[in-house]
């Protein structure tokens, strides 16, 4: 392993005031998002989406550092037969991949999931690599069951998908790839933002003990995080002061400094809420790692209801718009005003 190669790659993924456009989804989950505006998800029509934002300027060169693809799309490429992972390069940003096989019910845990894909996982690693990806991404999911009853996440949940990002993330630090480390507590459910610290702390905790247990050197790796924030149907909703001030309380007390950058993930929230947090975080505190996002749905809802199936120019109008806005909240110099630029 080149740590210095790594570490080179990290920064770069968190350079100031860019961040991570997450364009992973799988072929199922994609297929909803393009549901939504009665397109048929087909390769070509998954092709022409993504090509549309990867080829989106000045958003690409200013404000994305990196995209995560999904396998298909690290194999595609563009209708003029650039490989789109080429075309993303050929901006600045770096290609990356997502690799975990998605999260599957985790034996003798009701309504807990494992993220699986752990077999195999060092033959396509160095396969993505010779395909162009410098990063890589594994997403572990933590149910959050209901409130007022702590039996789920069960402590077996979180520590046995902890071990798991940590074992896939040594095998992407020997095939020279960043591996992303994803703990996502999800928003789903009624809990209170107090209980998502807890568990979110809990398992940040696991995770840089499972790091450390397993040889990861944390200056090759990004950490994408949930925001610490209350269920979508908890009836007490945190103002944006609150879910910034303990997201970053959360993070100071359990992510070493080390650790090049941290990239949010949007989870559900709104594209603005997803903003708004962000640059809260960034505006009011000075930490020891940069703070950006690696969103998918809050940097794609715009832009794919705008392209609509066949709107270029709509689509990359409102893709410019939310990346220059998560980029300045990534430096804390957003403000609601700049929304009407959109
Ligand atoms: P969201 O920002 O839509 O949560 O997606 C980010 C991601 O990559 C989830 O794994």
């Amino acid at each position: 392993m080149d740590l210095e190669q790594l570490n080179d790659i990290a920064t770069q993924m968190v350079a100031h005031g860019k961040g991570i456009l997450a364009a992973d989804e799988s072929t199922g989950t994609i297929k909803k998002r393009f549901d939504t505006i009665g397109a048929e998800s087909t390769e070509d029509s998954r092709r022409d989406w993504r090509e549309m934002l990867f080829r989106t300027e000045p958003a690409m060169a200013n404000h994305i550092s990196g995209v995560i693809l999904y396998d298909e799309t690290l194999r595609q490429t563009a209708a003029d037969g650039t490989p789109l992972a080429q075309l993303i390069s050929d901006t600045g940003a770096v290609p990356g991949i997502k690799v975990d096989m998605g999260a599957k019910d985790l034996a003798g845990a009701p309504g807990e999931t494992i993220t699986e894909g752990l077999d195999g996982l060092r033959d396509r690693l160095n396969e993505y690599h010779a395909l162009g990806a410098r990063f890589a991404k594994w997403r572990a999911v933590i149910d959050m069951g209901r409130k007022g009853d702590d039996s789920i996440p069960s402590p077996y949940c979180v520590d046995v998908n902890m071990h798991a990002l940590a074992r896939y993330a040594a095998l992407c630090q020997e095939a020279g790839i960043v591996p992303i480390v994803e703990p996502e507590v999800l928003m789903d459910g009624d809990h209170t933002i107090e209980r998502c610290y807890e568990v979110t702390e809990y398992g940040l905790k696991k995770l840089y003990a499972e790091l450390y247990a397993q040889g990861v050197q944390l200056e090759g790796t990004i950490l994408k995080p949930n925001m610490i924030i209350p269920g979508k149907k908890c009836p007490d909703q945190a103002s944006v002061e609150d879910v910034a001030d303990m997201t970053v309380q959360c993070l100071a007390n359990c992510v070493p400094s080390a650790v090049p950058g941290i990239a949010f993930l949007s989870g559900g929230q709104s594209d603005l809420e997803a903003t708004a947090h962000l640059n809260a975080m960034n505006a009011a505190y000075d930490l020891p790692w940069p703070l950006t996002f690696s969103y998918g749905r809050a940097l794609q809802a715009a832009p794919l209801k705008a392209w609509n199936g066949k709107d270029v120019e709509a689509g990359q109008k409102a893709f410019n718009h939310r990346a220059r806005m998560n980029g300045l909240a990534a430096m804390g110099e957003w403000t609601p005003d700049l929304e009407k630029e959109g």
